[in-house]
């Protein structure tokens, strides 16, 4: 089983795919860890700051394409995934793919409180345009929205599994 999550920063990708891979018994895998780790560089704001966006974007695409045959894992994904289309058809094969939904007000609250805050999400008003216009992205690719809003992790990882559930029965 591959499964993929997708939303904005500060959606909690990371930390739901921990949880669910945890109660699936799967791997947990980051892109934008396996991103760092091609890059050399000691923080994704240090390959933004030296290398530029779009050297970022080339290694992003390089780790989609590294997992496109991956399975038994829960695979958090970056923000911006879904802007490549290519990108989006490596992630995606044989997967089912979850976005991670929230009010853009809630996310500036999650991101906030994150030691780091990342590249994009520096200037809010850039930040708001680029959730503007990747939101209906996330819903094109995704199998299922999942409502994150007022809701714990545990929460968020449960209507996954219960979703996942349902699929299973139905094949
Ligand atoms: C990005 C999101 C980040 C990271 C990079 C670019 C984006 O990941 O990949 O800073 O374009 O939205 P998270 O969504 O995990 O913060």
């Amino acid at each position: 089983m591959k499964i993929v999550l997708i939303g904005f920063m500060g959606s909690g990708k990371t930390t739901v795919a921990k949880l669910l891979a945890k109660k699936l018994r799967l791997k947990a895998i980051d892109m934008d860890d396996l991103a760092l780790k091609k890059s050399g560089r000691k923080s994704i704001n240090e390959i933004f700051e030296k290398d530029g966006e779009e050297k970022f974007r080339q290694i992003e695409y390089q780790v989609a394409q590294d997992l496109a045959d991956c399975n038994d894992a829960v695979i958090s994904t970056g923000g911006g995934v879904v802007v490549n289309t290519q990108l989006m058809s490596y992630l995606t094969k044989n997967s089912l793919v979850f976005y991670l939904k929230a009010d853009f007000d809630k996310l500036k609250i999650r991101v906030r409180m994150k030691k780091i805050i990342p590249p994009l999400f520096k200037n809010e008003a850039l930040a708001r345009n680029l959730y503007k216009t990747r939101q209906p992205l996330y819903e094109s690719y995704a199998n299922m929205n999942i409502l994150t809003d007022r809701r714990t992790i545990e929460m968020v990882a449960t209507d996954i599994t219960a979703h996942i559930g349902e699929t299973n029965g139905r094949e």
